[in-house]
Protein backbone atom coordinates (compact mmCIF):
# COMPACT_ATOMS: atom_id res chain seq x y z
CA UNK A 1 0.00 0.00 0.00
CA UNK A 2 1.62 3.59 -1.10
CA UNK A 3 2.66 5.78 1.89
CA UNK A 4 0.43 8.77 1.60
CA UNK A 5 -2.82 5.31 1.85
CA UNK A 6 -1.42 3.69 4.78
CA UNK A 7 -1.44 6.73 6.87
CA UNK A 8 -4.95 7.41 5.83
CA UNK A 9 -5.77 3.80 6.79
CA UNK A 10 -4.30 3.98 9.67
CA UNK A 11 -5.60 7.03 10.87
CA UNK A 12 -9.03 5.87 10.08
CA UNK A 13 -8.96 2.66 12.06
CA UNK A 14 -7.23 4.30 15.07
CA UNK A 15 -9.85 4.15 17.58
CA UNK A 16 -10.47 7.49 19.38
CA UNK A 17 -14.14 8.18 20.32
CA UNK A 18 -14.19 12.11 21.86
CA UNK A 19 -12.31 12.08 25.22
CA UNK A 20 -10.62 9.20 24.15
CA UNK A 21 -8.23 10.21 21.96
CA UNK A 22 -5.13 8.30 22.51
CA UNK A 23 -4.15 6.22 19.81
CA UNK A 24 -4.78 9.31 17.72
CA UNK A 25 -2.95 11.32 19.80
CA UNK A 26 -0.44 9.19 19.17
CA UNK A 27 0.12 8.43 15.65
CA UNK A 28 -0.27 12.20 15.25
CA UNK A 29 2.71 12.78 17.38
CA UNK A 30 5.12 10.58 15.55
CA UNK A 31 3.60 11.82 12.01
CA UNK A 32 4.19 15.25 13.05
CA UNK A 33 7.19 15.04 15.49
CA UNK A 34 9.94 15.13 12.38
CA UNK A 35 8.24 18.14 11.12
CA UNK A 36 8.05 19.96 14.62
CA UNK A 37 10.28 22.68 16.52
CA UNK A 38 8.18 21.43 19.46
CA UNK A 39 5.36 18.99 19.73
CA UNK A 40 2.90 19.72 23.35
CA UNK A 41 -0.64 18.67 24.57
CA UNK A 42 -2.92 20.92 26.26
CA UNK A 43 -4.63 20.38 29.42
CA UNK A 44 -7.49 18.45 27.83
CA UNK A 45 -5.52 16.32 25.06
CA UNK A 46 -5.18 18.12 22.23
CA UNK A 47 -1.53 18.32 20.27
CA UNK A 48 -0.01 21.10 19.24
CA UNK A 49 2.96 20.85 17.16
CA UNK A 50 4.61 23.94 16.22
CA UNK A 51 6.40 24.81 13.00
CA UNK A 52 7.46 27.05 10.55
CA UNK A 53 9.37 30.50 11.74
CA UNK A 54 9.88 30.86 15.47
CA UNK A 55 7.37 32.52 17.48
CA UNK A 56 8.04 36.10 17.86
CA UNK A 57 6.62 40.23 17.26
CA UNK A 58 5.43 40.79 14.36
CA UNK A 59 5.67 36.74 13.20
CA UNK A 60 1.88 35.67 12.70
CA UNK A 61 0.52 33.01 14.22
CA UNK A 62 -1.27 30.51 11.98
CA UNK A 63 -3.41 27.54 13.85
CA UNK A 64 -4.12 24.43 11.75
CA UNK A 65 -6.62 22.54 13.12
CA UNK A 66 -8.21 18.91 12.99
CA UNK A 67 -10.21 16.84 15.33
CA UNK A 68 -8.98 13.42 16.35
CA UNK A 69 -12.10 12.44 18.09
CA UNK A 70 -14.62 10.55 16.61
CA UNK A 71 -18.25 9.03 17.16
CA UNK A 72 -18.75 6.57 19.80
CA UNK A 73 -20.39 4.86 22.66
CA UNK A 74 -19.96 5.02 26.19
CA UNK A 75 -20.97 2.03 28.25
CA UNK A 76 -23.46 3.20 30.82
CA UNK A 77 -24.05 0.02 32.35
CA UNK A 78 -24.08 -3.59 32.35
CA UNK A 79 -27.51 -5.59 32.82
CA UNK A 80 -27.83 -8.39 34.89
CA UNK A 81 -28.07 -10.57 31.57
CA UNK A 82 -24.45 -9.54 30.37
CA UNK A 83 -25.86 -6.67 28.11
CA UNK A 84 -24.40 -3.23 27.58
CA UNK A 85 -26.42 -0.14 27.43
CA UNK A 86 -24.85 2.55 26.35
CA UNK A 87 -25.08 6.87 26.24
CA UNK A 88 -23.91 7.99 22.44
CA UNK A 89 -21.12 10.35 21.91
CA UNK A 90 -21.94 12.85 19.00
CA UNK A 91 -24.06 13.36 16.40
CA UNK A 92 -25.74 10.01 15.76
CA UNK A 93 -28.64 8.84 13.62
CA UNK A 94 -30.91 6.11 15.33
CA UNK A 95 -30.63 3.91 12.31
CA UNK A 96 -26.97 3.93 12.05
CA UNK A 97 -26.59 2.49 15.93
CA UNK A 98 -28.28 -0.55 15.24
CA UNK A 99 -27.00 -3.75 13.61
CA UNK A 100 -23.16 -2.75 13.75
CA UNK A 101 -19.94 -4.30 14.85
CA UNK A 102 -18.46 -2.20 18.25
CA UNK A 103 -15.41 -2.34 19.83
CA UNK A 104 -15.45 -1.79 23.67
CA UNK A 105 -12.34 -0.58 24.58
CA UNK A 106 -11.57 -1.94 27.98
CA UNK A 107 -8.71 -1.70 30.60
CA UNK A 108 -8.06 -5.54 29.40
CA UNK A 109 -7.88 -4.84 26.06
CA UNK A 110 -10.50 -4.24 22.93
CA UNK A 111 -14.02 -6.38 23.16
CA UNK A 112 -15.86 -6.91 20.49
CA UNK A 113 -19.62 -6.87 20.23
CA UNK A 114 -22.67 -5.96 17.92
CA UNK A 115 -25.67 -3.89 18.48
CA UNK A 116 -27.96 -6.81 17.62
CA UNK A 117 -31.27 -6.59 15.54
CA UNK A 118 -34.70 -7.84 16.76
CA UNK A 119 -35.10 -10.47 14.39
CA UNK A 120 -37.88 -10.12 11.56
CA UNK A 121 -39.53 -13.48 12.04
CA UNK A 122 -41.52 -11.91 15.26
CA UNK A 123 -42.67 -8.39 14.01
CA UNK A 124 -45.66 -7.09 13.42
CA UNK A 125 -45.68 -5.50 9.40
CA UNK A 126 -45.56 -2.07 11.17
CA UNK A 127 -42.88 -2.74 13.21
CA UNK A 128 -40.50 -4.40 10.01
CA UNK A 129 -40.86 -0.25 8.61
CA UNK A 130 -39.83 1.37 12.09
CA UNK A 131 -37.12 3.03 13.30
CA UNK A 132 -35.08 1.69 16.85
CA UNK A 133 -35.07 4.29 19.09
CA UNK A 134 -31.17 4.21 20.87
CA UNK A 135 -32.47 3.67 24.07
CA UNK A 136 -33.95 0.41 22.80
CA UNK A 137 -30.64 -0.63 21.79
CA UNK A 138 -28.06 -2.88 23.74
CA UNK A 139 -24.33 -4.02 22.68
CA UNK A 140 -23.65 -7.87 22.80
CA UNK A 141 -20.12 -8.65 23.38
CA UNK A 142 -21.33 -12.85 23.95
CA UNK A 143 -20.99 -12.09 27.73
CA UNK A 144 -23.02 -15.11 30.10
CA UNK A 145 -23.99 -12.90 32.51
CA UNK A 146 -23.05 -9.46 34.26
CA UNK A 147 -19.96 -11.18 35.98
CA UNK A 148 -18.93 -12.74 32.93
CA UNK A 149 -18.85 -9.50 31.29
CA UNK A 150 -17.40 -7.30 34.44
CA UNK A 151 -14.87 -10.27 35.65
CA UNK A 152 -13.99 -12.06 32.53
CA UNK A 153 -14.24 -9.50 29.65
CA UNK A 154 -13.24 -6.73 32.14
CA UNK A 155 -15.81 -4.22 30.62
CA UNK A 156 -16.06 -1.36 33.17
CA UNK A 157 -19.40 1.63 33.39
CA UNK A 158 -17.83 4.46 31.15
CA UNK A 159 -15.67 2.23 28.80
CA UNK A 160 -15.66 3.71 25.34
CA UNK A 161 -16.39 2.07 22.09
CA UNK A 162 -15.44 2.68 19.08
CA UNK A 163 -17.23 1.72 15.46
CA UNK A 164 -15.85 -1.32 13.95
CA UNK A 165 -14.71 -0.95 10.42
CA UNK A 166 -11.99 -1.43 8.60
CA UNK A 167 -10.50 0.51 6.34
CA UNK A 168 -10.72 -0.29 2.17
CA UNK A 169 -10.08 1.08 -1.13
CA UNK A 170 -13.16 1.06 -3.63
CA UNK A 171 -13.18 1.73 -7.52
CA UNK A 172 -9.53 0.30 -7.76
CA UNK A 173 -7.44 3.00 -4.92
CA UNK A 174 -9.73 6.16 -6.70
CA UNK A 175 -12.04 6.46 -3.25
CA UNK A 176 -11.64 5.49 0.38
CA UNK A 177 -14.29 3.69 2.30
CA UNK A 178 -13.64 3.86 6.23
CA UNK A 179 -14.88 5.00 9.40
CA UNK A 180 -14.15 8.00 11.00
CA UNK A 181 -13.32 10.13 8.20
CA UNK A 182 -14.85 13.23 9.97
CA UNK A 183 -12.33 13.96 10.63
CA UNK A 184 -9.41 11.83 10.47
CA UNK A 185 -9.44 13.07 6.61
CA UNK A 186 -8.32 16.47 8.30
CA UNK A 187 -5.64 14.70 10.49
CA UNK A 188 -4.03 13.05 7.35
CA UNK A 189 -4.19 16.56 5.66
CA UNK A 190 -2.48 17.73 8.57
CA UNK A 191 0.42 15.51 8.65
CA UNK A 192 0.03 16.07 4.93
CA UNK A 193 0.91 19.57 5.27
CA UNK A 194 3.00 19.63 7.85
CA UNK A 195 5.48 17.78 5.01
CA UNK A 196 4.85 19.79 2.43
CA UNK A 197 6.00 23.06 4.27
CA UNK A 198 8.74 21.56 5.61
CA UNK A 199 11.08 22.27 2.70
CA UNK A 200 11.08 25.74 2.85
CA UNK A 201 11.46 28.63 5.46
CA UNK A 202 7.85 29.87 5.87
CA UNK A 203 6.63 33.55 6.84
CA UNK A 204 4.70 32.40 10.02
CA UNK A 205 4.42 30.50 13.01
CA UNK A 206 2.65 27.22 12.02
CA UNK A 207 0.40 25.27 14.61
CA UNK A 208 -0.61 22.03 13.88
CA UNK A 209 -3.39 20.92 15.73
CA UNK A 210 -5.05 17.58 17.06
CA UNK A 211 -8.19 18.77 18.54
CA UNK A 212 -9.83 16.67 21.13
CA UNK A 213 -13.93 16.19 21.69
CA UNK A 214 -14.79 18.22 18.97
CA UNK A 215 -18.23 15.88 18.74
CA UNK A 216 -19.42 16.77 21.97
CA UNK A 217 -19.20 20.51 21.54
CA UNK A 218 -15.58 21.98 20.04
CA UNK A 219 -14.24 21.56 23.43
CA UNK A 220 -10.80 20.83 22.41
CA UNK A 221 -10.50 23.34 20.30
CA UNK A 222 -11.30 26.19 22.17
CA UNK A 223 -8.37 25.47 24.88
CA UNK A 224 -6.21 23.88 22.37
CA UNK A 225 -6.83 27.80 21.16
CA UNK A 226 -5.68 29.29 24.06
CA UNK A 227 -2.44 27.64 24.29
CA UNK A 228 -2.07 28.30 20.37
CA UNK A 229 -3.24 32.51 20.74
CA UNK A 230 -3.63 32.45 16.69
CA UNK A 231 -3.61 35.53 14.42
CA UNK A 232 -5.54 33.58 11.66
CA UNK A 233 -7.55 30.00 12.08
CA UNK A 234 -7.16 27.54 9.38
CA UNK A 235 -9.53 24.19 9.85
CA UNK A 236 -9.28 20.85 7.89
CA UNK A 237 -12.55 19.24 8.00
CA UNK A 238 -14.36 16.26 6.46
CA UNK A 239 -16.51 18.35 4.32
CA UNK A 240 -20.56 17.40 2.86
CA UNK A 241 -20.89 15.54 0.21
CA UNK A 242 -24.13 16.09 -1.61
CA UNK A 243 -23.74 13.98 -4.81
CA UNK A 244 -25.36 10.56 -4.11
CA UNK A 245 -29.15 9.89 -4.37
CA UNK A 246 -31.61 11.44 -1.69
CA UNK A 247 -29.48 14.68 -0.92
CA UNK A 248 -30.41 17.88 -3.13
CA UNK A 249 -28.00 20.73 -4.25
CA UNK A 250 -29.40 22.87 -1.93
CA UNK A 251 -28.68 20.72 1.08
CA UNK A 252 -25.31 20.55 0.23
CA UNK A 253 -23.48 21.22 -2.57
CA UNK A 254 -19.81 19.23 -2.80
CA UNK A 255 -18.82 16.54 -4.76
CA UNK A 256 -16.67 14.03 -4.87
CA UNK A 257 -13.55 14.45 -7.09
CA UNK A 258 -14.34 17.97 -7.49
CA UNK A 259 -11.70 19.77 -4.99
CA UNK A 260 -11.38 20.11 -0.91
CA UNK A 261 -14.46 22.76 0.01
CA UNK A 262 -14.57 26.20 1.56
CA UNK A 263 -17.42 26.51 3.69
CA UNK A 264 -19.60 29.82 3.44
CA UNK A 265 -21.82 28.67 6.09
CA UNK A 266 -22.45 26.49 8.70
CA UNK A 267 -24.76 26.64 11.64
CA UNK A 268 -21.53 27.34 14.10
CA UNK A 269 -19.40 29.94 12.08
CA UNK A 270 -19.36 32.57 9.04
CA UNK A 271 -15.51 32.35 7.34
CA UNK A 272 -13.40 35.64 7.06
CA UNK A 273 -14.55 36.56 3.24
CA UNK A 274 -10.99 37.71 2.69
CA UNK A 275 -9.70 34.37 3.86
CA UNK A 276 -11.99 32.68 1.04
CA UNK A 277 -10.69 35.29 -1.54
CA UNK A 278 -7.37 34.55 -0.86
CA UNK A 279 -8.14 30.79 -0.79
CA UNK A 280 -9.84 31.27 -4.31
CA UNK A 281 -6.31 33.09 -5.51
CA UNK A 282 -4.01 30.22 -4.20
CA UNK A 283 -6.52 27.44 -5.33
CA UNK A 284 -6.18 28.59 -9.23
CA UNK A 285 -2.29 29.64 -8.74
CA UNK A 286 -1.39 26.09 -7.50
CA UNK A 287 -4.38 24.61 -9.71
CA UNK A 288 -6.54 23.06 -7.41
CA UNK A 289 -9.93 22.73 -7.60
CA UNK A 290 -11.85 24.46 -5.53
CA UNK A 291 -16.00 24.03 -4.21
CA UNK A 292 -18.12 25.82 -2.63
CA UNK A 293 -20.71 24.48 0.55
CA UNK A 294 -23.38 26.41 2.63
CA UNK A 295 -24.75 24.34 5.17
CA UNK A 296 -27.55 24.82 7.47
CA UNK A 297 -26.77 22.86 9.76
CA UNK A 298 -23.07 21.23 11.23
CA UNK A 299 -21.06 22.69 13.31
CA UNK A 300 -17.25 22.37 13.64
CA UNK A 301 -14.40 23.83 15.34
CA UNK A 302 -13.15 26.80 13.32
CA UNK A 303 -16.17 28.19 15.28
CA UNK A 304 -14.00 27.83 18.74
CA UNK A 305 -10.97 29.13 17.14
CA UNK A 306 -12.94 31.79 15.46
CA UNK A 307 -13.98 33.46 18.81
CA UNK A 308 -10.28 32.94 20.62
CA UNK A 309 -9.42 36.24 22.12
CA UNK A 310 -11.19 39.41 20.73
CA UNK A 311 -12.04 37.48 17.58
CA UNK A 312 -9.53 35.39 14.96
CA UNK A 313 -10.13 35.13 11.34
CA UNK A 314 -11.26 31.91 10.11
CA UNK A 315 -11.56 29.51 7.69
CA UNK A 316 -13.21 25.92 7.22
CA UNK A 317 -11.76 23.70 4.52
CA UNK A 318 -13.05 20.81 3.89
CA UNK A 319 -12.17 17.03 1.99
CA UNK A 320 -15.92 15.83 0.69
CA UNK A 321 -17.44 13.00 2.47
CA UNK A 322 -20.07 10.89 1.97
CA UNK A 323 -21.89 9.13 4.47
CA UNK A 324 -20.57 11.02 7.71
CA UNK A 325 -21.56 10.27 11.15
CA UNK A 326 -22.11 6.54 10.67
CA UNK A 327 -19.80 3.65 10.43
CA UNK A 328 -18.87 3.98 6.62
CA UNK A 329 -17.80 6.96 5.19
CA UNK A 330 -16.17 7.24 1.77
CA UNK A 331 -13.82 9.89 0.61
CA UNK A 332 -11.83 10.61 -2.47
CA UNK A 333 -7.71 10.40 -2.89
CA UNK A 334 -7.78 13.41 -5.53
CA UNK A 335 -9.89 15.64 -2.88
CA UNK A 336 -7.50 14.94 -0.24
CA UNK A 337 -4.45 15.57 -2.09
CA UNK A 338 -6.01 18.92 -3.51
CA UNK A 339 -6.54 20.18 -0.28
CA UNK A 340 -2.70 19.35 1.22
CA UNK A 341 -1.85 21.16 -1.73
CA UNK A 342 -4.11 24.10 -0.98
CA UNK A 343 -3.70 24.60 2.61
CA UNK A 344 -0.23 24.47 2.36
CA UNK A 345 0.07 26.63 -0.59
CA UNK A 346 -2.53 29.26 1.89
CA UNK A 347 0.33 28.71 4.50
CA UNK A 348 2.90 30.21 2.72
CA UNK A 349 0.98 32.96 1.71
CA UNK A 350 0.75 34.01 5.16
CA UNK A 351 2.96 36.53 6.05
CA UNK A 352 2.87 39.93 8.13
CA UNK A 353 1.49 42.24 5.75
CA UNK A 354 -1.25 39.77 4.38
CA UNK A 355 -2.16 38.58 7.79
CA UNK A 356 -2.46 42.04 8.72
CA UNK A 357 -5.02 43.00 5.52
CA UNK A 358 -6.75 39.59 6.66
CA UNK A 359 -7.32 40.96 9.79
CA UNK A 360 -8.02 44.46 9.46
CA UNK A 361 -11.86 45.51 9.16
CA UNK A 362 -11.65 49.24 8.04
CO1 LIG B 1 -15.96 16.81 12.12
Amino acid sequence: MPEVTRLLAALANAPGPSGFEGPVRALLREELRPHATEVTTDGLGSLVARLGAPPGDGVPRVMLSAHMDELGLLVRRVTPEGFLKFQTLGGWLDQALINQRWTVLTRGGPVPGVSGIKTVHVMTPEARGRVFARDELFLDVGAANAEDATERLQVRPGDPVVPDSPFQELAGGRLYLGKAWDDRVGCGALVGVARALAEAALPATVFAVGTVQEEVGLRGAETASRQVRPDIGINLESGVAGDYPGITADEAQERLGAGPAVFLHDSSMLPNLALRDLCIEVAREAEVPLQFNVLTGYGQDGAAMQRHGAGTPTINIAVPTRYLHSHHGVISRDDFDHAVRLVAALVRRLDAPTVARVRAFD
